[in-house]
């Protein structure tokens, strides 16, 4: 055992946690004890622990934590297979704490953690419910982390949240918070583990009954690694906005898959027109192609935004778009069944129309996440 480990041994590590650090990683190797240093030095004299939730990250960022982890035990490690998300690990890491007080925190070092122990001391002062990490209040600075481009989409995305989630925060994208855990606990069953917003579902399905405190702070550049938030996480933030407002009666993905549902419909009428322009096909054969070009391009851009976390690959990607062939083939006869059957009823083609749209998808989405994209 090393002389650092029996000194910190003695200083206590068995005195169980006031607060948990929970840091989601993907990726993250050279930064693991990086942070971990940063996070003994800042908090000297709390009782704390990390709890590392890594998705089975190549670079090995799992067995690194948990090398940490035979020396100290402050260091907790949670490894997901087969599963890839942000809000989703920090829930899960949030629900493995036992602790009175729960943080999230990226473990990149562009979150500043000297701001943890004030943090802390507003949650004990029981003023408060969340504390949050804001780069958008007097003294907060975005820094050189976001570039500008990045800027300006978090200012929109703040002033959507403002204005349809009715949330008033100052940096309502932030990744890093503290929170009574038992407030956490009420909320979870709500929550979405899709996405990146955690903070903000956390904050929006709270419905007011949070006190919330804002600390400002500056965002800092990442040293080691590269950013995972791509221009996906944009319809992830549009998806998580539409659920709420539809009072989480519509989940993220049914979103998703009826927007790409959507772009299906316009693919199929720009290769009919195109076919039919060129005559190069009949009606019947050109409607044919139109309906398997447009089923191909739902497929491709379904298992790349709405279920990006579990997209398919090389022979599963066949299997999968064979799949999704016979899913909307059935979606086909649903749709035009109950159409018909309205349309018996109610003779108004808008209504048999839609009806018969809307089951159709909502067939096709039932069955290809059950057929198609099933959890492994
Ligand atoms: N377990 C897990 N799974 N961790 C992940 C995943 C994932 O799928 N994706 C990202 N992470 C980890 C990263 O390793 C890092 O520790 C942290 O989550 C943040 O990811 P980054 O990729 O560094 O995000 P960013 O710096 O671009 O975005 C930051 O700013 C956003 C607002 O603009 C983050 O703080 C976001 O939370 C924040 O919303
Ligand atoms: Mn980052």
């Amino acid at each position: 055992m090393t002389a650092e480990a029996t000194s910190s041994n003695l200083t206590g590590h068995n005195a169980i946690a006031e607060v948990s650090i929970v840091l989601p990683t993907y990726n993250e190797s050279k930064n693991i004890p990086l942070v971990f240093e940063a996070l003994k030095q800042c908090l000297k004299g709390v009782a704390w622990e990390v709890i590392v939730v890594d998705d089975n990250s190549p670079d090995g960022s799992a067995e690194v934590a948990k090398k940490i982890g035979q020396q100290d035990s402050r260091m907790r490690v949670i490894r997901r297979v087969g599963r890839r998300g942000l809000s989703g690990a920090c829930i899960e890491g949030m629900l493995a704490s036992s602790a009175k007080f729960v943080a999230v925190m990226d473990a990149d070092l562009q979150h500043d953690e000297t701001l943890l122990p004030r943090m802390l001391e507003e949650l004990r002062s029981d003023q408060h419910d969340i504390v949050i990490a804001s780069r958008h209040v007097e003294g907060g600075e975005v820094g050189d982390g976001l570039s500008a481009f990045r800027e300006w989409g978090s200012n929109l995305a703040n002033s959507l949240a403002r204005r349809f989630l009715k949330v008033e925060l100052s940096d309502p994208m932030s990744g890093f918070f503290m929170l009574r855990r038992e407030a956490f606990e009420e909320l979870v069953p709500s929550l979405s583990s899709q996405g990146f917003k955690i903070m903000l579902d956390i904050v929006a399905t709270s419905n007011g009954s949070l006190r919330i405190k804002e600390l400002p702070f500056v965002f800092r550049e990442r040293l080691h690694g590269e950013s995972k938030l791509d221009t996906l996480v944009t319809m992830d933030y549009l998806g998580l906005l539409m659920a709420k407002l539809f009072h989480d009666r519509l989940s993220i993905r049914f979103l998703m898959f009826s927007f790409v549902g959507a772009t299906g419909v316009i693919v199929h009428l720009i290769v009919l027109k195109t076919l039919l322009a060129t005559q190069i096909a009949e009606f019947s054969a050109a409607q044919l192609v139109a309906t398997f070009v447009a089923m191909t391009s739902n497929f491709f851009l379904n298992n790349r935004l709405t279920y990006r976390d579990r997209r398919l690959k090389g022979a599963a990607w066949f299997r999968g778009l064979l799949t999704f062939y016979l899913v909307c083939s059935f979606g086909v006869l649903a749709n035009v069944g109950v159409a018909e059957l309205i349309y018996a009823q109610q003779p108004l083609w808008w209504l048999a129309g839609a009806a018969g749209a809307l089951m159709g998808a909502v067939w096709n989405y039932v069955a290809s996440k059950t057929l198609t994209w099933r959890q492994s």
